[in-house]
């Protein structure tokens, strides 16, 4: 196979300079005694996008909550921006599967929340005109006052992605955000997604179960064995940006989804 090509963890992607930093993270959880994580080594690099895919169960979760500074390795090292992540940090964004928007309050007062928690009442009200700017972004103008039982899926996920935007992170830490959609929303989703990264030269670190998701985003996949989970590959989307929709017909992507599954599926026996 010649259009894919494996490269050395240490170069992967092909951005800036690196922002992140992992080295020999590992985690044991003391409950059941389990290994979930052996030794993971990465470095995202600035205005990148790398994707992890991997089994069930394998650990990614664990990897995202430790990056964000939830859970602590049992060893090993994490640096963001030069300094070791000991605790959550302002230069973090993140996002789940679930928007877990606030029933009670409206969309407005759910994206500025996190400003509120963090600096008060008065410093979440000098943000509404950002936040009605992230809603332009996502295409949600004129949503700000309605409650998220007024939403759809795909448009609580975007006031999600408003919420997660308006601390300005460094990083945005995504863990399936969009596997609860269904397949057109997720499709439109990931190319708003790009937009939004591309125009805010974002750093992007996406966990997901769909292998065409994972290249059609993505400079560098990582590939995750069954747990404890570690890369098994690393594989480098060689595809021009911005990426269209279109180009999931391409010959050369076809190439990334079976050389990916062919790893995944290596991975399921070892
Ligand atoms: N707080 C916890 N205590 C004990 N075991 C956990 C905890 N969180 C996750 N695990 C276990 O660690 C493994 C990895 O979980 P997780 O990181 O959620 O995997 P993934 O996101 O890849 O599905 C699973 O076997 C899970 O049951
Ligand atoms: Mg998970």
């Amino acid at each position: 196979m010649t259009a894919v090509h494996r490269i050395t963890e240490a170069t992967a992607g092909h951005h800036g300079r690196p922002v992140y930093e992992l080295r020999g993270v590992t985690k044991s959880y003391a409950r059941g005694n389990l290994k979930a994580l052996d030794r993971v080594d990465l470095t995202l690099n600035e205005g990148g996008f790398a994707s992890v895919i991997g089994p069930s169960g394998c650990g990614k979760t664990t990897l995202l909550k430790i990056m964000a500074g939830l859970v602590p390795p049992t060893g090993g090292s994490v640096y963001l921006q030069g300094t070791p992540v000991t605790g959550t940090r302002r230069d973090i964004g993140m996002m789940f599967q679930h928007a877990t928007l606030f029933p009670w309050r409206t969309t407005i007062e759910n994206i500025v929340l996190p400003i509120e928690i963090r600096d008060g009442r008065a410093a979440a009200k000098a943000k509404h005109a950002d936040a009605l700017a992230l809603l332009d972004l996502v295409g949600l103008k004129g949503f700000e006052h309605r409650r998220p039982g007024d939403l759809s899926g795909g448009m609580a996920q975007r006031a999600a992605i408003c919420r997660m935007l308006i601390t300005e992170p460094a990083v945005l830490l995504l863990d399936e955000p969009f596997s609860a959609l269904d397949e057109l929303s997720r499709d439109f989703m990931n190319m708003e997604l790009q937009r939004i990264c591309m125009e805010r030269q974002a750093t992007a670190f996406l966990i997901t179960h769909s292998i065409p998701e994972a290249v059609i985003l993505s400079d560098v996949v990582y590939v995750m064995s069954p747990r404890p989970g570690t890369f098994v590959e690393t594989v480098e989307i060689d595809l021009p940006r911005p990426r269209t929709l279109d180009m999931m017909t391409d010959r050369k992507f076809g190439e990334y989804v079976r050389h990916i599954r062919t790893h995944l599926d290596k991975g399921a026996f070892l």
